[in-house]
């Protein structure tokens, strides 16, 4: 099966075997016919979180399923189910519609309910993790169906334990706990000045869905219209002490601070650090002057230096080329090592 128009970059890839899964009940009995049987295969979604640098040499799995329902309503919080295979933006229109609020600032990420959790998506200042309320996921090493409340779920920066083991769970439904009454966050940069602008002073989740929506679009292609998977790169987190550093050489350079000890990084099993900064990837990268730059068809989007497009017949592995050499360069200038956001498949970065 042709996974080319299965993933955002819309690069040529091959699946051995692909089956459509709409009832997530029935894992079991595909994960036992002929072909999946024996084999750990490849959950695609909505493509949009993935780089094919080859072929997947296991079969792929596409949960199609995208049933919304209300599990419980308590006064103004409500908790709502969404299987795996909704459209994350369809998704989160349609949770303004029924007049709750919380998912506005993730408004037209691409990709799909059962993805959101994985890389814990985020932005506009806030990610997902915080609206969570339950992952719902089967097990097939145990065969087990797992309900993990939001903090079993290991979730850290456009990290969780679903992305630690990229193969020991199968999202099929995420709950979500929402609330009537609006409590809306614009204090990334950028949205507050937005909707001030605008002469929204006490803006509805509507009204910063719109606002959020209008910034993405100017910054980010459309992936329906040049192919790309959003930011390539995560921001990297370093020791505060080389960013103090850094910031004192290129006093631009945009930093975030970083809790220092998450509450649940030690609980998950990381070695404990001093305090640390996240940088930013994109000004890294438009520093070494990448942006707008062309290879071929594998290129770096004119508006964002994160963003990595496909300007038509690329190929994975010419994309992943590019990267490398993107990540070389910081590393060489700044003496920072860049990571990929999305998953590497059929290649190793
Ligand atoms: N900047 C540049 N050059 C650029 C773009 C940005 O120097 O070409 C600098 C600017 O100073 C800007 C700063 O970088 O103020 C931050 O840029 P932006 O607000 O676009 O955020 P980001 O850190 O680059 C992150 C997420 C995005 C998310 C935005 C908004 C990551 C890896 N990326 O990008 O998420 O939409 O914040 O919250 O954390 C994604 O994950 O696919 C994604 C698009």
């Amino acid at each position: 099966a042709a996974l080319t128009h299965r993933n955002t970059f819309g690069v040529p890839a091959r699946a051995s075997l692909l089956a459509e899964v709409a009832d997530a009940r029935m894992l079991p009995d595909v994960l036992a016919r002929d072909g999946f049987a024996g084999t750990t295969p490849l959950l695609v979604g909505g493509g949009s979180n993935l780089l094919f640098g080859g072929d997947p040499d296991v079969p792929v799995l596409v949960l199609t399923g995208d049933a919304v329902s209300v599990v419980s309503e308590d006064g103004t919080d409500v908790v709502l189910r969404a299987e795996a295979g909704a459209n994350w933006h369809g998704f989160v229109m349609d949770t303004l519609a029924r007049g709750l609020g919380g998912l506005e600032n993730l408004s037209l990420i691409p990709g799909t309910v059962g993805a959101a959790p994985i890389q814990n998506i985020g932005a506009y200042g806030v990610e997902v993790c915080e609206r969570i309320h339950a992952v719902e996921a089967f097990e097939p090493a145990t065969g087990a169906w797992h309900r993990l409340p939001a903090e079993d779920c290991g979730f850290g920066y456009r990290d969780s334990l679903f992305k630690r083991q990229p193969d020991r769970f199968i999202v099929t439904a995420v709950e979500f706990l929402l609330s009537r009454q609006a409590q809306v966050r614009v204090d990334y940069a950028g949205l507050g000045e937005a909707l001030a602008a605008a002469g929204l002073a006490a803006p509805t989740p509507r009204q910063v869905a719109d606002a959020v929506i209008a910034i993405r679009r100017s910054k980010l292609p459309d992936p329906a219209v040049l192919g790309n998977a959003g930011s390539f790169f995560k921001n990297p987190i370093v020791p505060a002490a080389q960013a103090d550093a850094l910031c004192e050489k290129y006093p631009r350079l945009p930093v975030f601070p970083v809790a220092p000890f998450p509450a649940d990084a030690l609980a998950h099993g990381e070695a404990p650090h001093g305090p640390r900064s996240k940088l930013s990837a994109a000004w890294l990268i438009d520093a070494c002057g990448w942006k707008g730059h062309r290879r071929g068809d594998a290129g770096v989007a004119d508006a964002h230096a994160l963003v990595l497009v496909n300007h038509g017949a690329a190929t994975g592995a010419e994309l992943l080329g590019l990267a490398r050499d993107i990540a070389a360069s910081v590393q060489e200038r700044f003496g920072v090592a860049l990571e990929p956001e999305p998953r590497v498949v059929g290649a190793r970065w």
